[in-house]
């Protein structure tokens, strides 16, 4: 069966987003609501967000057209008679949700699907509210969810895999990224992460492990989260400590005594305080108050103590078969905009280590949560601890890349920089893919031209800031070493390399495409080295092979006047060899370095060792101090006001 007509139940803040989601992807939408006078204004929203759609480029048909595939109506009876599917988003309550489900029964067609967008409650309870539960699904979207393509697909005990593969197909047609829970567990995958993460913070402070500041600065700044996680509780919709709060009781029912709230939680509940909307949550909102986390309170707090906990959560889904480590780690990335994968993240770190803290937080305070899940005992015993064994979660070696994508095209190595939700930055894991991948590419004789291009939008924003986070200069000039060694490492590479720059290259992502032979660029795609803005200094050669390039005069202009290189400015500067149209970029760039890859192997190897060597001769010293410098600013107070500035998207006041 192919999903045609859509019914969606409940015009609030999710079931009009969803009916606007469906409508745009060409489906009939009927949403349903009690009231005229809501479902006029739930048009409206929906109106206005497809003109913000349209004027930025993402919805390109006429959105009266749009507007007009979705009906409203206060006839349930009307709305699905002709539905494939009804998606329920009536507020979180069991019995109303069952109340409309078995109204819905009385008139859906034989064969349609019950979707519920529950965040929370039992699939399997809730089909029992319709003759066949077979046909009863969770289907739970993220907020708003034409930003966060993220959605669960819930099993109830009774669900049939018809369902399922229908409910999946449909997704697929409405742009989801899908991750399944075969089984309804309290808070699926993502809020079982994320609230049981945030409740550890919340006894982390109470414990007197740290500060809401210190611990807020740790997960936004050196995790790398975009939010704090109290900062986000008190700004997400306005504050939702009451929702986290009611969700933890939840937990705390039904998977036990250990997973109720911590007394910070309850103490904000108690007193009204759920964030910004109330004046005050975590932090205090009064008066237009405006609360940035600074940037270094973070260094001394181990987010390992919050990571070990959540590790042992998804080694929980996993142990009971609901989902698996991949679609764990989608959820995270997709549904809570982390960084990385969780447990990539765990992997990283060492299962031996997370065991370990786990473990030790046991000892501590005997709570049954930390009991390390028998999944991560076995791994341990196995020797699977991560990527330092070349196994844990996920395997590593060559070829097996987190970050990294490898094609051989002809006789053309393609390496693919593939971070695509953080616009391809780089961190030490991902140039340690890179340096792999150039090795593999190396060995094999076939490939003659290796072409390094962005998965994306983006060609690569630059390197991750965390590290300046630590407070640590010595990471920060071993973070600018590490690069270094595998930009030179391309300049003397016996193969050519060529860049291939599909959108931005910014910071790092600039200099990367610098140190190779030859670069092209789409018409779309721009340049710059934007450090300064932050109070830091390029780190990863920019301040010198610019200079070779551009001479030093130009060098400066660009960097102190922080200056974006657009394709006709980057031709007149002979900082880039062609310039496509992006439409074509990927073919014409295919095309051009296989033309490079015609070159006589020999002579270019020796033409490229006598440049590097001979032209560039200061260049490692000149990148040592790089290095030194970066490392030696890194401490200081503009570095600190200028992350932070760009993290909260306000001019920095050095
Ligand atoms: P909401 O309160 O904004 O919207 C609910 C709508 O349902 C209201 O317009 C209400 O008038 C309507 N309604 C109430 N009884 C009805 C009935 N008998 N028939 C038809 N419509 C009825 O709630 P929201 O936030 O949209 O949440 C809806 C569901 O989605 C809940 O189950 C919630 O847990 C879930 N959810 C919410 C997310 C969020 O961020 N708000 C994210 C993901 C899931």
């Amino acid at each position: 069966m192919r999903v045609r007509n859509v019914a969606v139940i409940g015009a609030g803040t999710m079931g009009s987003a969803i009916a606007e989601v469906v409508a745009t992807k060409g489906f009939h939408v009927k949403l349903v609501d009690i009231s005229e006078e809501i479902l006029q204004k739930a048009l409206e929203k929906i109106r206005g967000e497809l003109k913000s759609s349209h004027e930025k480029g993402y919805v390109t048909e006429n959105i009266e057209d749009v507007m007009k595939r979705i009906k409203a109506t206060v006839n349930l009876a009307e709305a699905v008679r002709d539905a494939d599917i009804i998606i329920e988003a009536v507020p979180e309550i069991m019995d109303l949700k069952k109340r409309v489900f078995s109204e819905i029964d009385k008139y859906a067609p034989e064969h349609a699907i019950f979707a519920t967008n529950t965040s929370s409650l039992s699939v399997t309870e809730l089909a029992t509210a319709v003759k066949k539960p077979e046909r009863m699904i969770g289907m739970h979207f993220f907020n708003p969810p034409k930003i966060l393509k993220l959605l669960e697909i819930v099993w109830g005990e009774k669900t049939s895999q018809e369902t399922v593969k229908i409910a999946e197909e449909f997704a697929k047609e409405i742009d989801r990224i899908i991750v399944h829970v075969k089984k309804d567990v309290p808070g699926f995958i993502v809020n079982r992460i994320f609230v049981t993460m945030s409740n550890e913070a919340a006894w982390a402070v109470e414990m007197g492990e740290g500060t809401v500041e210190e611990i807020d600065s740790a997960v936004k700044y050196v995790m790398g989260l975009p939010m704090g996680l109290f900062e986000l509780h008190d700004v997400l919709g306005g504050g939702s400590i009451d929702i986290s709060y009611h969700v933890l009781e939840y937990f705390r029912k039904t998977l036990g005594e250990t997973y109720r709230p911590a007394p910070l939680f309850e103490r904000l509940y108690k007193a009204g305080h759920y964030g910004k909307k109330t004046g005050r949550g975590f932090y205090d909102w009064s008066g237009g108050k405006t609360n940035e986390v600074p940037f270094r309170a973070g260094a001394k707090f181990d987010v390992l103590r919050l990571i070990a906990p959540a590790v042992n959560e998804a080694a929980w889904l996993i142990e009971k078969g609901i989902t698996t480590a991949e679609e764990i780690d989608l959820a995270v990335l997709n549904g809570l905009n982390y960084p990385r994968g969780l447990l990539r993240m765990a992997d990283d770190i060492g299962i031996d280590r997370i065991v370990a803290k786990l473990e030790e937080l046991y000892k501590k305070y005997g709570e049954e949560r930390y009991k390390p899940n028998p999944v991560l005992q076995q791994m341990v015993k196995e020797n699977r601890l991560g990527r330092k064994t070349g196994k844990g979660f996920y395997e590593y070696g060559r070829g097996k890349y987190e970050f990294v994508i490898v094609e051989k095209r002809e006789n053309v190595g393609i390496i693919y920089l593939n971070r695509p939700r953080r616009a391809n930055a780089l961190n030490l894991t991902f140039l340690k893919e890179i340096d792999d991948a150039l090795s593999m590419l190396e060995e094999d004789a076939e490939v003659r031209a290796i072409m390094i291009t962005g998965v994306g939008r983006n060609f690569c924003a630059g390197a991750d800031i965390s590290i300046f986070a630590s407070g640590r200069p010595e990471l920060v000039v071993e973070s600018s070493q590490a690069g270094h060694k595998v930009l030179r490492r391309i300049e003397l590479y016996p193969k050519p390399v060529i860049a291939a720059i599909n959108g931005p290259a910014l910071g790092g992502g600039f200099e990367l495409a610098l140190a190779c032979d030859l670069r092209v660029m789409s018409d779309k795609a721009f340049m710059g080295l934007p450090e300064l803005n932050l109070g830091i200094t390029p780190g990863w050669g920019g301040t010198q092979r610019l200079a070779y390039l551009v001479g030093v005069g130009r060098l400066k202009d660009i960097i102190l006047l922080r200056r974006n290189i657009d394709a006709k400015q980057a031709l007149e500067l002979g900082l880039v060899s062609e310039v496509y149209p992006s439409a074509e970029f990927m073919e014409k760039a295919f095309e051009f370095a296989k033309r490079v890859a015609e070159l006589p192997p020999l002579a270019v190897r020796y033409f490229k060792k006598a440049v590097a060597l001979g032209v560039m001769p200061s260049l490692e010293t000149g990148c040592f101090i790089e290095s030194t410098v970066s490392g030696d600013i890194s401490p200081s107070e503009e570095v600190a006001e200028g992350i932070q500035a760009f993290m909260y998207k306000r001019k920095p006041q050095f």
